[in-house]
């Protein structure tokens, strides 16, 4: 156990996976109870949740979970309320969740457009909305957004909701971070690259080698710079860091977790 966010309280909304192994949320919500925060672990589908407070009950951590639609604004201010009463204060907020649909602007509908940018992107309007006043009261608070690497560069397979509501990411953190910065909250981004994760299995086999999940996976671990794509844990280190006391004075980044990816096409 380490102590980088010792006694710290870390909200994580999509805690859980899509599927098995470890996705970028539930990495973060281990990552920041095995470095001392106590965790509200945040997820749609519950038992997912359960998994993660499984994993870090069994590590000796604290954590406690919540079910919540986080583009529900009702749902997202109770789990909040919640958190704050049973744990007194909420230093950490991990915005995680992300869904992904494949298509440009002629393939995909009106509905999943609407469906992505609210899952996507009022969800974290609506997290900040519910948190702030509690980090405001608190004079503290470290915020992540978790974005993609796919708000600022073309991986070769169209999802433009996906890239569009990404894009928006910044816009959020960046009026946050500026609109809090003399209050003692800070708010960053990660922008993940290629990372190896239950959520690419699940949503991006349909765009890649008629559906061959391993030569998708070869597909991508080539596209990166360093041979192989990042993993979950590589997004949970960098968002500890930014949640951390380390990253006292950084404030309003996107913090780029991609081999190089972005560099190489810049
Ligand atoms: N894997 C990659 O290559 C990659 C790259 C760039 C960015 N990202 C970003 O990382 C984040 C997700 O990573 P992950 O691996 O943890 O994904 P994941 O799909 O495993 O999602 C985590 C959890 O979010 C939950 N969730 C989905 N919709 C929800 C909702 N409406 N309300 C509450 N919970 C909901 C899911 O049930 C799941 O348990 C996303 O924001 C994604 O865009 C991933």
């Amino acid at each position: 156990m380490g102590e980088r966010v010792k006694d710290k309280v870390a909200i994580v909304i999509g805690a859980g996976s899509v599927g098995p192994g470890w996705g970028n949320g539930k990495a973060a919500a281990v990552l920041y109870a095995r470095e001392g925060a106590k965790v509200m672990a945040v997820d749609v589908n519950i038992s997912a949740a359960e998994e993660t407070k499984a994993i870090i009950d069994s590590e000796g951590g604290e954590c406690i979970v919540g079910q919540a639609d986080v583009s529900r604004a009702e749902d997202v201010e109770s789990i909040i309320k919640r958190t704050q009463e049973h744990f007194g204060c909420i230093d950490i907020l991990h915005n995680n969740v992300g869904i992904l649909s494949v298509g440009g602007a002629v393939e995909l509908t009106e509905e999943a457009w609407d469906h992505e940018f609210s899952v996507n992107i009022k969800s974290m309007f609506l997290s900040c909305k519910y948190v702030l006043p509690v980090m405001e009261s608190q004079g503290r608070g470290s915020i992540i957004n978790i974005s993609s690497t796919a708000a600022v560069r073309w991986y070769g397979v169209s999802y433009i909701a996906y890239s569009a509501s990404k894009a928006a990411v910044g816009g959020i953190t960046r009026t946050v971070a500026l609109q809090y910065a003399d209050k003692g909250i800070r708010c960053n981004s990660v922008l993940p690259g290629l990372i190896n994760t239950p959520l690419v299995r699940n949503s991006l086999t349909s765009a890649y080698a008629d559906g061959d999940v391993d030569e998708m996976m070869r597909i991508r671990d080539g596209q990166s710079p360093t041979g192989k794509m990042g993993t979950a844990w590589d997004v949970a280190h960098a968002s500890l860091f930014l949640a951390s006391d380390d990253a006292a004075y950084i404030n309003g980044v996107e913090l780029l977790v991609d081999g190089g990816f972005t560099a190489r096409s810049a």
